[in-house]
């Protein structure tokens, strides 16, 4: 059973969390692997609504095994806080997951890098991190000299690690911090990840292996994207991104998992589009159209809280981030949340320096300077949140979502219209919207 992947087609927020909850069934492992606790992923299930921000959207879901695997940086502060808030809501972890001892920890001098690099580059030139320390972990992970991994935590060494580590930090620090003085104190560390690792112990492990032997086993394993691809370290918005390949073209190093082993690849993208934090925003809306889309669609982060920027969806950089993550289909969310718009625009193309261009560019100065071409469209009235088929869905609406689909060249096979697992309209392949004539 080839593998399936979630992943984001914008910058984040997509409802991915949804999705992969809904695929999960019929799975035997999910598994994120990339990005860390900057995700913030929403299952609802009637009134329960959980919010993970480490943890696969899979948990809720009984018998399934939940992997972090190699390519996620760990808070375990933070996943120590998940893992209880699950267990005091009944959600039965043990042996449920595991996590990777090669995946690499979120030290508290990264958080305190975040916070420094974010007053240093103000302005324009912020790119609003959710500080959670992601950056720095990466850059200290590929730099390989200051790195801690979830499996160092259980070696003898990491008193000495953490000692050596901290005096380095302290001294690079120091000239951005008040007086000099750099908060940092290795003894205290060293007692409270010994803390962390001694509950951590018994979900550290090889996460590859469990992998490649689900493989040879022919088992369902369902990957879950973090971020969008737009957010991706080498083919997004760059600087305005992650540190992490969070389009599909992370799936593997993250894992572990050879390429050809994925069968599928399911797209999620807002009927519209949305942004956190700094960087371009060719469709954004900065009038009552964005506000009335952003407090309908509840356009606040998963993770930090703040207001999402809102605007129209930009089918330039769906359809570029369908081909670059290998979408074979595109879940299309929040289709609810354009209800009672009498119009809707779309972009098409991008004018840049007085040229129609059909792609995304990849410098973000031509990103900067792109202005939107739309088509409109007409909207509808009426409210879809209780629409469970395709032909529950206004005409308009149809034609809408035919649109998008026909704009970025996949078919759409699930409409999402609303936050909880049975807000779902499933598409039968003979009504792909590719094909007009269903509309
Ligand atoms: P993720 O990071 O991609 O998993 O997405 P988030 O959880 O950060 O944000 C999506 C938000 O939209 C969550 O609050 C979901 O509960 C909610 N949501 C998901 N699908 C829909 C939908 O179709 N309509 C509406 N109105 N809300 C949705
Ligand atoms: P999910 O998985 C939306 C954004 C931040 C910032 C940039 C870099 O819930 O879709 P970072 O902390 O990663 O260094 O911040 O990336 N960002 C997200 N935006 N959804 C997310 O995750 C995000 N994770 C990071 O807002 O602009
Ligand atoms: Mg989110």
């Amino acid at each position: 059973m080839p593998g399936l992947c979630v992943i984001g087609l914008q910058w984040g927020d997509e409802a991915k969390g949804k999705l992969v909850d809904w695929l999960a069934e019929g799975h035997d492992l999910i598994v994120r692997y990339q990005g860390g606790a900057n995700a913030g992923h929403t299952v609802v299930v009637g009134d329960e609504v959980y919010k993970l921000h480490l943890i696969p959207s899979g948990i809720v879901h009984p018998g399934i095994l939940n992997l972090v695997s190699a390519g996620v940086v760990i808070h375990p502060k933070t996943m120590l806080g998940e893992m209880d808030s699950l267990l005091e809501r009944g959600v039965n972890i043990a042996d449920r997951l595991k996590f990777s001892g090669r995946a690499h920890c979120v030290m508290p001098w990264h958080i305190k890098e975040d916070e420094i690099w974010n007053k240093v580059n103000s302005g324009d030139d912020n790119i609003g991190t959710t500080m959670r320390g992601i950056g720095p972990c990466y850059r200290d992970k590929v730099g390989r000299s200051f790195a801690i991994r979830m499996s160092d935590l259980l070696q003898p060494e990491l008193e000495q690690q953490i000692r050596r580590i901290t005096k380095y930090k302290i001294k690079s620090l120091a000239p951005f911090c008040d007086d000099g003085q750099v908060d940092l104190d290795a003894a205290k560390i060293t007692e409270e990840y010994l803390g962390y690792a001694e509950r951590l112990r018994p979900y550290i492990a090889d996460t590859t292996r469990i992998l490649l032997d689900a493989v040879d086993q022919d088992k369902g394993i369902l990957f879950e994207g973090a971020q969008g691809s737009l957010l991706d370290v080498d083919f997004g918005t760059y600087p305005f991104v992650t540190s992490s390949n969070s389009s599909g073209v992370g799936v593997s190093s993250g894992t572990g998992v050879p390429g050809n082993w994925i069968g599928k690849t399911i797209g999620v993208a807002k009927c519209y589009s949305t942004r956190v934090g700094g960087g371009p925003f060719p469709t954004e809306l900065h009038d009552e159209t964005g506000e009335h889309i952003r407090v309908q669609g509840n356009e606040f982060g998963t993770t930090t809280g703040r207001p999402r920027r809102c605007g129209w969806f930009d089918a330039v950089a769906v359809r570029y981030t369908c081909r670059l993550s290998g979408a074979d289909s595109i879940c299309l969310t929040m289709l609810d949340v354009l209800s009672q718009l009498s119009e809707i625009h779309v972009c098409v193309a991008y004018e840049l320096d007085g040229q129609r261009i059909e792609h995304f560019p990849e410098n973000v100065s031509d990103i900067r300077r792109i202005k939107p071409i739309y088509e409109t469209l007409p909207g509808w009235e009426q409210d879809i949140t209780t629409a469970r088929k395709l032909e529950d869905l206004p005409v308009n609406a149809r034609a809408y979502a035919a649109r998008l689909s026909e704009l970025c060249q996949r078919p759409i096979e699930f409409i999402s219209v609303g936050p909880d697992r049975v807000q779902t309209i499933v598409l039968n392949p003979d009504e792909s919207l590719l094909d007009s004539s269903v509309v």
